[in-house]
């Protein structure tokens, strides 16, 4: 059985895998940043860059340790080609261009996003194409049509934030800290979803597209207003995002009822509130829900070799030439949104 190894270094998180084109994941060794970065309230692209390159090398030689093999054992090298911060990018795709040259093993230049959309086949030897799928995560928020490895449409966007980043926003706002997805949901917890109003972005339009900016900005104010508990806060805010998923879920579905399942993947699928909510809509719709396991949705190595292993099995290579890219949308021809900022 054809083994791959997988590396990640798009954002913050250093990463190597061991997996095998029948999902075994052999090994799977991760580095994370979060004491360079907490000191800043988020992500430092050139302290992430740095770091990605002190620690690669050595994951790479911890998850061959781990699966007792060699790096000549490895049938194929998947690195992480974007999108993402360029710096961390260039690292891991740099390292893997050379481990494909020393070893004569096949590159596969993977993006990211096809890592997140891929990863719930990892976990999960059901699931079939075509399935619709919601990835939030700390860069980008979608809904997209998964026909098949390579094959994607992308149904919607966010016109500002990505809901992750919303997450993190918030939670410096209200002083919980970074990374913020975990601790706004931990906050969550012990407060009131019904406690404040705050708008619901889009809701109700006829395109499922996202917007979380202005969210924030309500967030801010009651914040100001001095009169909530952070609690209330982070709960509140917390059924806003929920809400605006699902109702923009639902459209999505309502339009491409064919699919074989609803899949939520990428850092924010992490959240239980947010798995919950989504698994209640594919109920409604008598779809199976699915999502990966907690550590499958945050940056990891495993779901770039997985997403490498559907690659190899299709024949897809790369050349040693090929880029890193800082933007790389998974479907190319996708408009833009309407209304939609700098981000595509
Ligand atoms: O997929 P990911 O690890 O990195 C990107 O590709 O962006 O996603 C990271 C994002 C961050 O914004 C983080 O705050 C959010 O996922 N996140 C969460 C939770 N865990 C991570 N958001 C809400 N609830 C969580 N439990
Ligand atoms: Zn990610």
């Amino acid at each position: 059985m054809p083994v791959i190894l997988g590396l990640e270094s798009s954002c913050d998180e250093t990463a190597a895998a061991l997996v095998t084109s029948d999902r075994q994941i052999l090994a799977h060794k991760l580095a994370g940043q979060e004491a360079e970065h907490r000191p800043f309230g988020g992500v430092v692209p050139e302290i992430a860059a740095r770091a990605h390159i002190e620690v690669l090398t050595p994951l790479v030689e911890g998850a061959l340790a781990e699966a007792g093999m060699a790096l000549f054992d490895v049938d194929a090298i998947a690195a992480t080609a974007g999108p993402g911060l360029i710096g961390g990018v260039m690292v891991g795709l740099v390292t893997g261009k050379a481990l494909a040259f020393a070893t004569g093993k096949p590159l596969i230049a993977v993006n990211h996003l096809e890592g997140h959309a891929l990863s719930p086949r990892l976990a999960d030897p059901n699931l079939k194409f075509p399935y619709l799928l919601l990835l939030v995560s700390g860069g980008h928020c979608q809904l997209l049509l998964v026909q098949g490895g390579g094959r994607y449409r992308r149904l919607a966007t966010t016109i500002d934030d990505a809901a992750g980043e919303a997450f993190d926003k918030t939670a410096k706002l209200l002083g919980l800290g970074f990374p913020g997805g975990p601790a706004v949901e931990r906050a969550a917890r012990e407060g009131d979803p019904s406690a404040i109003r705050f708008p619901r972005p889009l809701v109700g339009s006829a395109e499922p597209h996202f917007s979380f900016a202005g969210l924030k900005s309500a967030v801010l104010r009651a914040r100001d207003a001095g009169t909530h508990a952070t609690a209330d806060l982070a709960a509140s805010f917390q059924q806003a995002v929920i809400d605006c998923l699902v109702d923009r879920t639902r459209i999505a579905l309502t339009a491409h009822s064919d699919v074989t399942a609803l899949v939520v993947a990428g850092g924010v699928a992490a959240n239980g509130a947010i798995r919950n909510a989504l698994s209640a809509l594919a109920e409604s719709y008598g779809l199976p829900f699915n999502a990966p396991p907690l550590w499958l949705c945050t940056d990891n190595a495993a779901m770039i070799a997985w997403a490498g292993a559907e690659r190899l099995a299709a024949g897809l290579f790369d050349d040693l030439d090929v880029p890193a890219r800082a933007r790389w949308p998974l479907d190319p021809d996708a408009a833009p949104a309407r209304g939609a900022g700098v981000k595509a």
